[in-house]
């Protein structure tokens, strides 16, 4: 028999992210397209669009870029989210909390922002979906940015006898943070520092207090013993490794958030065998018959787990949904989006969720998969910096690096 493995190409793990360049001026097409979008969506506006066009045209061709005005950068947010073709939480995109931080320019006054950003998400756990909009980059300055991939995240760290702790997910940027100075506490769930990359600064670490950071300690309804496992997950994923784009003018530190779906937390984080791993350890505690995989072992390890993420953040008062009625919601999306006229650029493989794919209504259709703008996009430069290595600068005005 030929093994055709190896002539046979590989396919990545998992559709790579869009890469765009890290810096270009704004087009005027682009510009133009969105003011346009703008006007016919709210067409209440102090400036009418002629003269509106009028001026960003002439601030293009005076400076090479032009500002938003608060409305469009609110409005740009917030079809960036209603673009978002991965994200399943749309139905909400109207609700975003546009909060702008372009005057911000020194790490001190950044930190103190995205300290500020956890403390209005978090809402004492009513979360409410956030975006903090910093600086753009200019002609003459580049953009303040964020290494960390999330404002909260868990260190990971290789024990001396070869074993994992934490969060396997941050081992590289967890050394970064590390060599840089901070002091790392070791155990399984480590806040990790933000380092703050102000324009022309070199890059500071900022501590995120404790006491900032709402947790969920996991227990499980019947299960007695895991409580014992001594499981938790922060009650914000606020993902600020992303650049938005609006109308040709690119954010790229705008971190924002919504509330967790559980299966992020229970069949991803905790569950992937790069990050905590649990399943096998599930199983023990269960006391399952490991000794087949047609057993469904890990199925019903996944499960439990899954009921203990919402059961917990349920308890605690910490909004969170599960995958039906999230999955519900955004049919109701679609169907809302489509009476507007619009279409709803969708990515099958990120919205069915990874579980119980089949027996949610996403599953049983097919999406548009256009790349609609305002959106965000995740670049080359941003995950190379979330893993803490040092990237190939694309636009740069004075960083240095460590
Ligand atoms: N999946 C990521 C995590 O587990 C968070 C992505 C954004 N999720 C959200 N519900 N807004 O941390």
């Amino acid at each position: 028999m030929i093994n055709d493995r190896a002539t046979r190409p590989r396919l990545p793990r998992r559709k790579p992210a869009p890469t765009v360049p890290a810096w270009e001026p704004p087009s005027w097409g682009e510009a133009e397209d969105f003011l346009r979008r703008f006007h016919t969506e709210q067409p209440e506006q102090p400036v009418a669009l002629p003269m509106r066009l009028r001026q960003v045209r002439e601030q293009l061709e005076q400076y090479g870029t032009y500002r938003h005005t608060r409305a469009e950068l609110e409005f740009g947010a917030r079809v960036a989210w209603r673009n978002a073709s991965r994200c399943i939480g749309r139905l909400y995109w109207k609700s975003l909390r546009v909060l702008d931080r372009r005057d911000a320019l020194t790490a001190e006054a950044i930190h103190g922002h995205l300290l500020e950003h956890i403390r209005v998400a978090t809402n004492s756990g009513r979360i409410r979906p956030v975006i903090s909009v910093f600086a753009p980059a200019t002609p003459e300055r580049p953009a303040p940015r964020v290494w960390n991939s999330q404002l909260i995240r868990y260190a990971g760290y290789r024990t001396t006898t070869g074993g994992l702790m934490g969060d396997p997910g941050h081992l590289e940027f967890t050394d970064t943070v590390r060599r840089m100075g901070w002091q790392a506490p070791g155990g399984w769930f480590d806040i990790l520092p933000l380092v703050v990359e102000a324009p022309g600064d070199k890059p500071q670490l900022f501590d995120v207090p404790r006491e900032l950071v709402l947790e969920v300690p996991l227990t499980h309804p019947q299960l007695a013993a895991f409580a014992e496992l001594g499981l938790r997950w922060h009650a914000v994923p606020a993902i600020s490794h992303m650049r938005l784009t609006i109308g040709g003018v690119d954010y790229p530190l705008a971190p924002f958030n919504g509330w967790y779906m559980g299966t992020e937390i229970g069949a991803r984080n905790l569950v992937d065998p790069d990050r905590y791993n649990l399943l096998p350890v599930m199983a023990r505690m269960m006391g399952l018959d490991t000794s087949s995989e047609s057993t469904l072992w890990r199925d019903r390890a996944l499960v439990e787990l899954n009921v203990a993420v919402l059961h917990s953040f349920e308890r605690a008062g910490v909004k969170i949904s599960d995958h039906h009625t999230e999955s519900q919601r955004f049919l109701t999306h679609l169907e809302r989006e489509e009476r507007e006229g619009r279409i709803t650029p969708t990515d099958w493989s990120w919205i069915v969720p990874p579980i119980s794919g089949g027996i949610t209504p996403v599953f049983h259709r097919y999406y548009d998969e256009a790349d609609q703008r305002p959106n965000f996009y995740l670049d080359d430069e941003a995950v190379e910096l979330s893993k803490g290595r040092c990237p190939v600068r694309h636009h740069d005005a004075g960083g240095t690096f460590p």
